[in-house]
């Protein structure tokens, strides 16, 4: 059963050390055929007199990304990831941990690529731990909605302080090998941790530890353990700001067990704590964001092989999208022109780069050497001849589509033929864009989100002319870029805006029908988004979405009377509510206003529910996924999903709209829709596509 031990775990000895080399899948996933060959391996170590030592090493890739997650089934009661007994011959992840840490010779890890969650666990259980310089070690599980499960909670604060420690795991962010290093993680840094004269020193290292086990390192809990309340208090703004509150909250009890009272009763509670977050509805979504992201990736056409190599880029605009899109191409090392048509208009984005950068350099995200190197990337120009050299165009223009045809028929004339164009349009079509251009099939779009050089998503939108070359430097290039491709369909606001607009239009509408913004914004709040539809419109400004109404001739009554009333949102200091600086507050005039209007369209208020608040809000958008899937704009439910959580803030513990549409029952949405329907009248709340037949 299973792959040879031979082939996934290679030993050899020399010099008294046993190298244990793991070459298990593309990531050394800590499966059933890992964890029983590794044991094996372990086993014969012990017992061979010529072994002194053992050396733990992974692939230049990947010392270990963790517990197999393809093996977690919460349904199923027998989870060999951690925890529970593993299966015939395979011991779970835990009792290899032990065994590693109750060996009776020196274990060191070297670490090279990531090792995460359950592979961080194992090296932490070493003895020593090498990592290259280019080592990435983290715990992310909570963005599984999980907790370390292998002894994480327990021995990373033994071996960094709590302090260090739960930042690590309430954040699930990973650290680099000299940040490693500077928090005692990792004992040396070598460019091959495997070199002889790097073992050997960590082995004499070891030998003159006076505990070997890191279960037995208190000196760094001490002060922690000696205060019980300590770790509740250093975990307290991380635990408000995680991403999965239910996750943080049992990981803090864990670490908190695990320095107040000990280090067996943490592994208790670790243990307790994971197998409730493996059965956890939220861990059930993240693992379906986690499997969704990796197949948005594969889209139906796109062939890799077709890609371009992108050696320098340009950017067309240098407003804030423009801007943050330079910050995002030469962050990956891609020097970037920007072109205006403006000297002033350049000069100001240019400068806010700079602001940018001086911001996340005081804030300790990037240090000033990084900085500089990333902004000797960017070159402002103001003349589309400096963009004749490009492999990849982005153009991030004011959203008019007579100004960006003309920038794209521009472009067309100057950059050569195999130079990728693209627009970073939210809403237009890229068929209509690119039509006055002489090649068609290197137009695509690439829909980035605001602020560019921080979020996440990009939408890449295929055109009906998007050739494969286009379509695979897209997806490849926001790959590089450290971005999250999702490759959609044309239509007005493409998946994300198209879906975000049905909200915008329920959210005024409730406003008219007797709900207030801050009741409608607190229950979005309620359910998960960091805000809410009103404050988002605050900080986005309301005079743009108004003037573009009154040019289509339509119109949202209650925010057209806000914007005449001059209140533009946080740039005039008031809007749905009234700012000091940032922060907002209710304002009796905005009720007055919403009040009058209700009554000027005839609408006899009423008090609305938090729950129908929530279904108006959420299952027309949800509904609208529907229509967008019929139609072949995304080509799965889970692109949808990752497009709003992503994109949007959809809490990922909720898994994005069409997962949370399945949890609470596809009829039931459906059955809703027809409700909301008949109440208003409004037949565009009909359920579509999959919901129509539910
Ligand atoms: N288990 C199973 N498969 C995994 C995996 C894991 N832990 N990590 C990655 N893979 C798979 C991916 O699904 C992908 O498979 P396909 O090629 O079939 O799509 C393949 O390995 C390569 O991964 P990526 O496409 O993601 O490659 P990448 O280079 O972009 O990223 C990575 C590599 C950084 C390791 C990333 O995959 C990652 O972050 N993995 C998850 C790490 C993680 O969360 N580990 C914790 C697991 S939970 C745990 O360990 C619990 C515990 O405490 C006991």
């Amino acid at each position: 059963m299973g792959e040879p031990a031979d082939r996934i775990v290679d030993v050899s000895v020399a010099d008294g050390v046993a190298r244990l080399t793991m070459r298990s899948g593309s990531v050394n996933a800590l499966g059933r055929d890992l964890r029983r060959a590794l044991a094996a391996a372990l086993d014969r170590a012990a017992a061979d007199p010529d072994v002194t030592a053992v050396l733990l090493l992974g692939q230049p890739r990947a010392f270990s990304a963790g517990a197999d997650i393809t093996e977690f089934k919460s349904t199923e009661p027998e989870v060999a990831g951690a925890g529970q007994p593993g299966q015939a011959d395979a011991p779970d992840l835990r009792a290899l941990v032990a065994q590693v840490e109750d060996f009776p010779k020196p274990v060191i890890a070297g670490i090279t690529g990531v090792a995460l969650g359950g592979g961080l666990e194992l090296a932490m259980a070493a003895h020593a731990r090498i990592a290259a310089p280019e080592a990435r070690l983290g715990l992310p599980e909570i963005t599984l909605g999980l907790i370390p499960g292998a002894g994480g909670t327990v021995r990373l604060p033994r071996l960094v302080g709590p302090h260090r420690a739960l930042s690590m795991i309430l954040t699930g962010k990973d650290v680099t090998a000299a940040d490693a290093l500077r928090d005692g993680l990792v004992d040396a840094v070598a460019e091959d941790p495997g070199a002889p004269r790097a073992v050997t020193d960590a082995i004499a290292r070891v030998n003159a530890l006076p505990a070997r086990r890191t279960r037995d390192r208190e000196d760094r809990i001490a002060e922690a353990a000696a205060a019980p309340g300590t770790v509740e208090r250093l975990a307290g703004a991380a635990l408000g700001k995680a991403k999965d509150p239910f996750a943080a909250r049992a990981a803090v009890d864990a670490v908190a067990a695990g320095i107040e009272e000990s280090f067996d009763r943490g592994l208790e509670v670790e243990r307790e704590k994971f197998q409730e977050r493996l059965a956890s509805e939220e861990s059930a979504a993240q693992r379906h964001l986690f499997a969704a992201e990796r197949a948005a990736r594969r889209p139906a056409g796109l062939d890799p092989e077709a890609a371009r190599p992108v050696r320098r880029a340009g950017v067309v605009g240098a407003g804030t999208m423009g801007g943050g899109i330079a910050m995002a191409l030469a962050s990956a090392g891609i020097p970037v022109t920007v072109v205006e048509a403006e000297r002033s208009a350049l000069d100001r984005g240019l400068v806010q780069v700079d602001k940018n950068l001086a911001v996340s350099v005081s804030r300790g995200s990037r240090s000033e050497g990084d900085a500089a190197a990333l902004r000797s990337l960017i070159t402002g120009s103001l003349d589309y001849g400096d963009v004749a050299d490009v492999d990849l165009v982005i153009e991030a223009a004011y959203e008019d589509l007579g100004v960006k045809q003309g920038i794209f028929a521009a472009l067309d004339a100057v950059v050569p033929p195999d130079c990728i164009l693209a627009s970073n349009t939210s809403y237009l079509s890229i068929d209509v864009i690119a039509a006055g251009t002489r090649l068609r099939s290197r137009v695509l779009g690439l829909h980035f989100f605001s602020p560019a050089n921080v979020m996440p998503l990009v939408e890449v939108v295929r055109g009906a002319a998007t050739d494969a070359a286009a379509l695979a430097t897209g997806v490849a290039t926001a790959r590089r870029i450290g971005k999250t491709p999702v490759v959609v369909g044309v239509c007005h606001g493409f998946v994300g805006n198209r879906m975000l607009e049905v909200r915008s239009a329920q959210a005024e509408q409730l406003l008219l029908e007797g709900a207030l913004p801050g009741q409608v914004d607190r229950v979005l709040k309620d359910f998960g988004f960091r805000m809410g539809p009103f404050e988002m419109g605050d900080m986005a400004g309301l005079d743009i979405g108004w003037r573009n109404r009154k040019a289509e001739g339509t119109t949202a009554p209650v925010s057209d009377a806000l914007c005449e009333a001059g209140r533009f949102g946080q740039k005039t200091g008031a809007g749905y509510y009234a700012y000091d600086g940032r922060e907002g507050r209710e304002d009796p005039e905005v009720e007055r206003l919403i009040v009058e209007v209700s009554h000027t369209q005839g609408v006899t208020r009423r008090d609305l529910s938090d729950a129908e608040i929530l279904e108006r809000l959420l299952f027309p958008m949800i509904n609208e996924g529907a229509r967008i899937l019929a139609e072949g704009i995304a080509e799965r439910a889970g692109d949808i999903d990752v497009i709003w959580v992503k994109g949007y803030n959809w809490p990922a513990y909720r898994g994005g709209p069409l997962w949370y549409a399945g949890h609470v029952g596809h009829g039931y949405v459906a059955e809703r829709l027809r409700h909301y329907a008949e109440q208003t009248g409004d037949a565009t709340l009909l359920p579509a596509g999959f919901l129509a037949g539910a």
